[in-house]
């Protein structure tokens, strides 16, 4: 699976925790290092998975509205044509690019903000 590497040499705050619901999702914009990306961040109890907002199907972003996204179980579905992902590794379990992942970036939750790491 790839992971995405930010620009910012220092991490780069997000938002807060609690500004998503637990097991919701919400989109934010960061700096990396093509470039600005808008990220889905999808919450787990106080943990959180970061991945690029970019379906691996048509370049096209997964959720319905800006920042609102199709859950369901442990899955995450692309309001497009329905390509289904699993929370836990972004992997396409069905749909139309099963077998192809979300690229995933680091993240820390630290003093109950969300923090994207820079690369090592
Ligand atoms: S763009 Fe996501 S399933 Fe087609």
């Amino acid at each position: 699976m790839d992971t995405v590497t930010p620009v910012e040499s220092t991490s780069q705050p997000l938002c807060r925790l609690d500004e998503i619901p637990d097991g919701g999702a919400s989109a934010v914009d960061a700096v990396l290092a093509d470039g600005e990306e808008n990220l889905i961040l999808l919450r787990h109890g106080g943990q959180v998975r970061g991945y690029l907002n970019i379906c691996p199907h048509t370049g096209r972003r997964l959720d319905y509205a800006p920042g609102k996204f199709l859950l369901k179980n442990d899955t995450l579905i692309c309001a497009v044509h329905g390509a289904t992902f699993n929370r836990v590794d972004g992997l396409c379990i069905a749909g139309p690019c099963r077998g192809e992942h979300l690229r995933e970036v680091a993240l820390r939750v630290e003093g109950g903000e969300i923090h994207l790491l820079p690369g090592a």
